[in-house]
């Protein structure tokens, strides 16, 4: 009924408004006596400071959470960090011992796919973290360890809100694995937790984007195709952003890493295809910020509808913006939490308007429990 879905006429949209509160929630009671904590069935801290490699391991939006991650565990770790599709990831024998950590990102609990990955991981000797949204799920109960995102139950086959508390555990890992090696100060700890504490007034700021968006995506809906384009963090996102629209609006969607466009995709670019682009901070990665302006132009000059997702106040992208949708200025590891929120709105919206259920797309099924 409407009342379930919070007066929305799909869940989805409930789900998308619900993301500060999931982010709060999985944040919760992790940061205790200036240190960050995981859940009661955790690693010691000696496991943690032996750890010589991470392995993330999922599919799909949780496998995207993953990508996000990558960036931030390595910045802040010094590890290596490999994120892989949990399909391929046990038919190529991956190296792993027991200095291997492996992160299996599982809304369900019950992927098939990824519980496969994590039986051959611990066969393997390595040690498994499950991050998941269901308590007492299959994947949890086979791993080592489980620290959970407590986004809520998600009834939107697409996932939205435990897409953005997968990131925020995934920095949880990421924040202890440093804190148990060393290589950030207790205080530098203390301060990315403080930056992802107020992440959820952040994301509740980029909801204020919901009514333009979705005005946006009724515009949209006879394209036949949308491309993503994003670099560093905004990379992932742009991937996320091309599921979302394959899965609900069932259209052809591509997410790029801006600089392979001239390596090939810019030969897509038509009159009027739209193309999103998911700008980096001017501040904080100006090298990348200049480099994606000369890409939105180059693609401009072709014809291409441009969507900029852009800091609030970036001045700069606004001669290359057909629309221009406005993010809260954040951290730059923390981006992907704000600028995926119009992303998900669009699909959403691109999909109701050309007549589909939001809340249950074609041929999908919730959790996919066969290989
Ligand atoms: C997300 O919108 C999809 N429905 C799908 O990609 C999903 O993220 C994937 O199947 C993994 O599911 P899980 O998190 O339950 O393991």
């Amino acid at each position: 009924s409407a009342a379930e879905k919070g007066g929305h006429d799909y869940f989805m949209l409930k789900e998308i408004e619900e993301q500060p509160e999931a982010l709060a929630n999985t944040l919760r009671g992790h940061f205790a006596d200036g240190r960050i904590v995981l859940d009661e069935q955790r690693l010691a801290d000696q496991d943690l400071r032996d750890v010589d490699k991470v392995f993330v391991v999922a599919c799909g939006t949780a496998y995207h959470s993953g990508l996000v991650a990558k960036y931030a565990i390595e910045h802040w770790t010094r590890l290596p960090v490999e994120c892989e599709l949990a399909s391929e990831f046990r038919y190529r024998d991956p190296v792993l011992d027991r200095d291997t950590l492996v992160v299996a990102i599982s809304q369900s609990g019950e992927t098939a796919d990824t519980l496969e990955a994590v039986r051959h991981a611990r066969e393997q000797k390595a040690r498994v973290l499950a991050i998941c949204n269901t308590n007492g799920a299959q994947i949890p109960r086979e791993s080592d360890a489980v620290l959970y995102t407590h986004a809520g139950p998600e009834i939107g086959v697409a996932a939205t809100k435990t897409f953005l508390a997968q990131i925020a555990a995934n920095y949880l890992v990421g924040l202890a694995l440093a804190q148990a090696r060393g290589t950030k100060y207790p205080d530098e700890v203390a301060r990315e937790f403080r930056e992802l504490e107020a992440m959820p007034a952040a994301v509740q700021h980029a909801l204020g984007t919901v009514d333009q968006v979705r005005a946006l995506g009724r515009e949209l809906s006879d394209s036949k195709a949308v491309l993503f384009l994003g670099r560093h963090v905004g990379f992932p996102v742009a991937l996320e952003g091309a599921l979302k629209l394959k899965e609900l609006a069932y259209m052809h969607a591509e997410g790029f890493a801006a600089g392979e466009l001239k390596h090939g995709p810019i030969a897509l670019i038509e009159d009027q295809l739209p193309v999103v682009v998911v700008m980096p901070s001017p501040k904080g990665r100006a090298v990348l910020h200049s480099k994606l302006l000369s890409n939105i132009s180059e693609i401009q000059a072709r014809g291409a509808r441009t969507i900029v997702i852009a800091e609030e106040g970036d001045d700069t992208v606004k001669p290359f913006a057909d629309h221009l949708i406005e993010v809260p200025a954040v951290p730059t590891l923390l981006q992907p939490l704000v600028s995926s929120v119009p992303l998900q709105v669009l699909a959403a919206e691109i999909a109701r308007s050309r007549g589909y259920d939001v809340d249950k797309p074609r041929n999908l099924a919730k959790s996919v429990t066969v290989e």
